[in-house]
């Protein structure tokens, strides 16, 4: 962590920090404490730790009006003796290089970017919630700041990290799902694959839609059928058919989620069977009705694991059986939060420790 320049009010501003009420809830509180770092001439400036605050930035910054901006999210919890962890954070600096390579960004160098995530951890150590799936969530992110109306690739970037003290993101409940037929939030060739902002502009139009109608999530369909199921706007998608797990496979219009390859590994390692694979929508609804997908569920670092009820498709509703103890789904969730939260033994390499600021 020498190669972060910490700011002297740092401490002072972490001691003072108090959260207003008891529910945590997801990205509601912020570490008075940032990371920042400029991209220009072609290199990155001194990384250094700052009190939270506005952000300068010309109107004519190129991210305003581009949309060339990349982002991550992450989780680092607090163990019973204090400890913090950071859950695979290796993997989130790869995937964040991979989405800048994509929206012709600068990469940021991976032990720099590992680095600037334990800074901003050890520093907020002190504001890290510890109960049973809380966390500090990690929003790490990449804006072109160049100023000009100019459509080019900006040689001048702004890198942050921002983080959460969290409660779990999702409460317990089961989620309706809305399966999109019209629109698609990406297609072969795009950018479906990199976390840039986007993505999730072009979920937003079809996610009202979804509330609407009283559903919680839209489930995406491959641009060119219509018929495979790709992932929810912030989730990757899982079903189980008969006892074994079922998930699209990766393409370039699939996010490559940490999660989802976290519960891949979970599964095989339970003995469970998994399958990585071309799933069309009509099957599975088909299966559910046939009672032979008894469960199906999103996974993503904020949710873990959220299982489905049900599904919305050309008015006519899907209902999953109700599992008393939760079913397989529930168990591999609590399984990885265990993981996560250091109750149990993590496969090799998945914990990454932070260690303290003197
Ligand atoms: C579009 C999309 N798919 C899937 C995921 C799940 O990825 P991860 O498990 O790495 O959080 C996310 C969340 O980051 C996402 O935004």
């Amino acid at each position: 962590m020498n190669n972060i320049q910490v700011h002297p009010d740092v401490p002072k501003l972490v001691a003072n920090f108090k959260v207003e009420d008891t529910s945590l809830g997801f990205g509601k509180y912020y570490s008075p404490i940032m990371i920042t770092a400029k991209y220009s001439k072609g290199q990155w400036g001194k990384f250094s730790l700052e009190p939270y605050a506005p952000i300068p930035l010309d109107p004519c910054a190129k991210v305003l009006h581009y949309a060339q901006e990349i982002f991550e999210g992450m989780k680092t919890f607090k163990k019973k003796n204090g400890d913090l962890v950071m859950f695979r954070p290796e993997m989130n600096a790869r995937r964040f290089n991979m989405s800048a390579r994509r929206m012709a960004m600068p990469e940021v160098p991976e032990q720099l970017y590992l680095d600037a995530c334990e800074a901003i951890c050890a520093y907020s150590k002190s504001i890290v919630p510890g109960k049973n799936g809380e966390s500090l969530y990690l929003r790490p992110f990449m804006i072109a700041t160049e100023a000009g109306l100019g459509i080019k690739p900006a040689t001048e970037f702004m890198f942050i990290i921002i983080a959460s003290p969290s409660g779990g993101y999702f409460s317990g409940e089961s989620v309706k799902v809305y399966v999109e037929r019209k629109d698609i939030r990406c297609a072969p060739g795009g950018m479906g694959y990199a976390k840039t902002g986007g993505n999730y502009a072009a979920s937003l139009n079809s996610y009202k839609k979804t509330l609407d109608i009283g559903c919680d999530q839209t489930m995406w369909l491959d641009a060119l059928e219509h018929k495979y199921i790709e992932e929810m706007s912030g989730m990757n998608f899982f079903a189980i058919i008969n006892g074994a797990l079922h998930t699209p496979t990766l393409t370039d219009t699939i996010l490559d989620g940490i999660t989802r390859k976290s519960i891949i590994d979970l599964a095989r390692l339970e003995g469970l069977e998994v399958f990585e694979r071309k799933l069309a929508v009509d099957e599975v609804l088909d299966l559910v009705t046939k009672g032979q997908c008894t469960e199906a569920f999103m996974c993503g670092t904020a949710a873990v694991i959220a299982p489905v009820k049900s599904f919305l498709d050309k008015g006519k509703i899907f209902e999953l059986p109700i599992i008393a103890d939760g079913g397989i789904s529930m168990k591999l969730r609590q399984k990885l939060i265990d993981i996560q939260c250091g109750n149990h033994p993590a496969p090799e390499g998945w914990l990454y420790p932070v260690k303290n600021h003197q």
